[in-house]
């Protein structure tokens, strides 16, 4: 499932996968933005924040506890801590798996000063006993450490400094009910639109010192899949192309050269992907065709087919998933080069529906 550790092998291949590689790691704390205000894009979560954080400023009181839910790659971890620093707090950074006993988060509770930022990523991994432990803390600063086992076993309150918990989840629905209604605010991060993604861009090639036209820009942000994570990643490897075979400059050509170099095409579709599409055109004649059929036919396994490609193919409107099966929309078919004339199925091709 996604988010659970499974794809990941198969995804660090692609340059484009939304979840971060080693290279990614290494240069992400110097990519982050600080402020509110360096923080492109998102602007309806942007907005809110602002007024949830400057109420509770004003009011002198730690903010309500804010959830960031959205995709991987989006700008969750890069929020959380912008907004401690808005706060001018000091952030404590845990996560859902790391919190396996209750007593590891307990000790992290307990730590608190006053104002601080606890923030958990992949909140929605976080154990049953230690979410219970978090309901407790977080509606009235305050846990149950349990002392001792058996009939001797006592319960001793200890209270715990307001703060305020930053969740980010890819998956809002996989949190408990109980866990979600304890967040005052939910900002659901949304894919970035391209003019947003050349923002994030320039800002990444400022900071990394790379020269890169605005035309440059432009060809890697459609190319980037909505996430800033895949942009900054795409930038990096077109500034190795242009600094071994070029003078560094990255220009338009520069850039759709290098891209292609890494099976990049002008729709962020990479090998596996257009492998997908051409088996279902190519071999189905458009589909409907089963998933498992499909992964057979270019060779890989059913679930990474449909965890890995498919998000991305049926929101970029290539794939249409149908009762009968996976069917490729009329924009794939041109996609791939395909014309209406070969589409059996003729112009206005199928619907979700059909
Ligand atoms: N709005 C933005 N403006 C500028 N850069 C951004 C923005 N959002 C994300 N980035 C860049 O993308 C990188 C990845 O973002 P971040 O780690 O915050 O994503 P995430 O949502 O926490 O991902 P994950 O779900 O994998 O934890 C950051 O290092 C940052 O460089
Ligand atoms: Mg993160």
């Amino acid at each position: 499932m996604h988010g659970d550790g499974t794809g990941d092998a198969a995804e660090e291949q692609s340059p484009l996968s939304a979840l971060p590689d080693s290279g990614d790691r290494d240069v992400e704390s110097t990519l982050r933005p600080r402020k509110l205000a360096e923080f492109v894009g998102q602007p309806k979560v942007r907005e809110q924040l602002e007024l949830v954080l400057e109420s509770a400023r004003r009011r002198g009181v730690a903010p309500d506890h804010l959830l960031l839910s959205g995709p991987p790659g989006l700008g969750k971890t890069s929020l959380a801590m912008i907004i401690a620093a808005e706060l001018d707090s000091a952030i404590r950074v845990t996560s859902g798996p790391a919190l396996e006993r209750s007593g590891d988060l307990a000790a992290m509770l307990s730590n608190l000063v006053e104002g601080d930022v606890l923030f958990i990523d992949e909140i929605h991994r976080i154990a049953r006993p230690a979410e219970e432990m978090l309901y407790l803390a977080m509606e009235d600063f305050r846990v149950d450490v349990v002392v001792g086992k058996g009939p001797g076993a006592t319960s001793i309150p200890l209270e715990i400094a307001p703060f305020t918990l930053v969740g980010a989840t890819t998956r809002t629905g996989a949190l408990t009910g109980p866990l979600r209604d304890r967040f005052g605010f939910t900002g659901q991060m949304e894919f970035y639109e391209p003019a947003e993604l050349e923002d994030v861009l320039r800002r990444s090639a400022s900071i990394l010192g790379v020269s890169l036209d605005a035309e440059a820009g432009a060809e890697i942000a459609g190319r980037s899949r909505g996430t800033p994570r895949i942009a900054n990643r795409l930038l990096r490897r077109v500034r190795d192309y242009a600094e071994v075979r070029a003078d560094g400059h990255v220009t338009r050509d520069i850039a759709s050269a290098a891209l292609a170099v890494y099976d990049v095409d002008e729709l962020g579709l990479d090998r596996l992907d257009r492998a997908v599409l051409t088996a279902l055109v190519r071999s189905f004649r458009g589909g409907p065709v089963g998933i498992s059929t499909l992964a057979v036919a270019v060779g890989e396994e059913a679930a990474t087919v449909e965890e890995v490609c498919e998000p991305y193919l049926v929101r970029a409107g290539m794939l249409a998933r149908t009762p009968r099966g996976r069917v490729a929309t009329e924009f794939a078919w041109r996609h791939l080069g395909a014309g209406p004339l070969q589409n059996p199925r003729g112009e206005g091709g199928p619907t979700l529906f059909d």
